[in-house]
């Protein structure tokens, strides 16, 4: 790893070099499935931003997570890990939601900037009343958005900030020339503007963002996002702050005053771009309740209804917006998700610290695929967050400092050649299925996009016990398997540690052709991709 502690993983990071072949849990039966994939039929782009990232502070995400500051012996570039900057940008992550969360609207910008030693410190009151020394600031994340190539997604305070604040932290971040915030960033040592495309206008207004009624916050965002200006080149993508799950009422009050109403076809997003809505997987209880890595089988399955769950969640929200905006000019972002287990034992539960295993892996596959369907309307999502919190795609040691990759970052590897991929249709015409109370869930997901003369599919096998053998119809242009990967374990409570890393891995899948029939076999609770060279 370039410059950095090496990983404590032996699966080298753009996915090459992979062990032979990991067999995955033992089935009790194979059942099997059939699929349709037209490959000469384009849907829309599948942004990369769907592949976007979070990171708060909270718990160990900045602190120890990103950041160990220039004097750790953790090799690090101004006080940025380096080697966890390697490991995403083995994943091309495309942006990074910052400071917050909850605490972005307790954050105030100008704490953040100017010589470390003379910031004031602050109460970090919503996640684990511990002080924040302000050491991370916005330079140092305009860095580590420099190292990575990552967009930065910053997310200004609606809930304690003022429209002053957050419009003088804009000009100080994106304008050129001349003006009382460019002498001052200049002072802090930065000549030149930086780029910002994605700005939040605060977070979860309906809750810890200052427990607003859903009309006062969309009056809210239009006045502070008129003030969020659009300086020299720089223009802002505006993402106001959406629901919580199927709050479909928060979406309509805000798509009303993004529009000028129902029926009305002029000036849409004029004052926002974007509304997002947050959507946490659990395991059908409510969150922070099971653990992450011991769980029933009753839990595991209530986890995948909950994650397929969110299909329904989007469509609902789209509809709303539809009705307002039937050009589909505003975004819809998920600017946070993933699952949300109880804290690993021991640890502070303001830190939100949880082990990842198979089971969030098979979460991740899910959203993806339900993600990819709603293309044309979804524009980003953020996964609940990259490094030590919630479904994070790294975990590090804090102690040994020692890099683990979770099953959750192998997803995301494995699905790169989704990013900004045209969706292909793809038919499921039959699947095993079970129910988790009185709801279906089909053990199958799968979807597929194509870019550049070659083809990716992703699937992924529900079944704990089953394994499942799939045949792909895959029509319309010749096709060759560039590879197959599979990511599957013993056991879906399997997950890595700085002594077991690859525990959960990719491995080898094996494919067979026989004319425009593709056939893989599944093991049970499985995520597996297949790479294809279009003639
Ligand atoms: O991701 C953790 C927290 O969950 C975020 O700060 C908040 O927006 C959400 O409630």
């Amino acid at each position: 790893m370039a410059g950095g502690r090496k990983a404590t993983c032996n699966v080298k990071l753009d996915g090459t070099d992979e062990p032979p072949v990991l067999q995955g849990r033992a089935a009790m039966t194979t059942s099997e499935a059939r699929v349709v994939v037209d490959l000469d039929v384009t849907g829309p782009t599948i942004s990369r931003h769907l592949y976007g990232h979070f990171a708060e502070h909270l718990g160990r995400c900045i602190y120890g997570g990103f950041w160990v500051g220039e004097n750790s012996e953790i090799p690090n570039e101004g006080g940025i890990r380096l080697d966890v900057v390697e490991a995403l940008k083995a994943l091309g992550i495309p942006n990074l939601r910052w400071p917050g969360g909850c605490f972005a609207d307790d954050y105030h910008w100008r704490d953040g900037i100017g010589p470390r030693e003379e910031r004031p410190s602050m109460i970090n009151s919503h996640w684990g009343d511990v002080v924040e020394d302000n050491s991370f600031g916005t330079h140092e994340f305009m860095a580590l958005c420099d190292l990575l190539g990552a967009d930065p997604y910053v997310n200004g305070n609606v809930g304690s900030g003022t429209v002053r604040e957050m419009s003088e932290w804009v000009e100080y971040l994106t304008r050129g020339g001349e003006s009382p915030m460019v002498s001052l960033r200049r002072a802090n040592g930065r000549e030149e503007p930086w780029r910002v495309p994605f700005w939040g206008i605060g977070n979860e207004a309906w809750g810890c963002g200052g427990h607003m009624r859903a009309e006062t916050y969309a009056d809210l965002a239009r006045q502070y996002a008129t003030y969020c200006r659009d300086h020299g080149d720089n223009t802002l993508y505006r993402i106001a702050a959406g629901a919580a799950d199927d709050d479909l009422a928060w979406t309509e009050a805000l798509m009303k005053a993004v529009t000028c109403g129902l029926g009305c076809r002029t000036s849409p997003k004029h004052f926002f771009q974007a509304i997002s809505f947050h959507y946490y997987t659990h395991a059908g209880d409510s969150i922070a309740t099971t653990p992450a890595t011991t769980f029933s089988d009753e839990q595991y399955y209530a986890t995948m209804a909950k994650s397929l769950d969110i299909d329904r969640v989007i469509r609902a929200h789209s509809a709303v917006m539809d009705a307002y905006d039937p050009d589909r000019q505003v975004g819809l972002v998920c600017d946070e998700w993933g699952t949300w287990w109880k804290v690993e034992e021991g640890t502070n539960p303001g830190f939100l610290y949880q082990q990842n295993t198979q089971r969030d892996a098979l979460v991740a596959s899910t959203h993806f695929d339900v993600f990819h369907r709603h293309a044309q309307r979804l524009v980003m999502a953020n996964i609940a967050q990259t490094v030590n919190v919630l479904q994070a795609m790294i975990l590090t040691d804090p102690d040994t400092g020692a890099l683990v990759l979770t099953p959750t970052y192998h997803v995301f590897e494995m699905n790169r050649g989704h990013h900004d991929a045209q969706l292909l249709p793809s038919h499921v015409l039959s699947t095993p299925s079970t129910s988790v109370g009185d709801t279906p869930l089909d053990l199958l997901s799968v979807s597929a996009s194509r870019r550049d003369g070659s083809a990716l599919l992703s699937l992924s096998n529900l079944a704990l016990e089953d394994a499942l053998e799939v045949s792909l119809d895959l029509r319309g242009v010749p096709f060759e398997v560039a590879r197959g990967r599979l990511l599957a374990a013993e056991d879906p409570r399997a997950h890595n540690t700085p002594e077991t890393p690859d525990a959960v891995a990719p491995s080898t899948l094996e494919t067979r052709v026989e004319g425009t029939t593709l056939r893989v076999t599944l093991p049970p609770a499985a995520f597996a991709t297949v790479e294809l060279t279009l003639s």
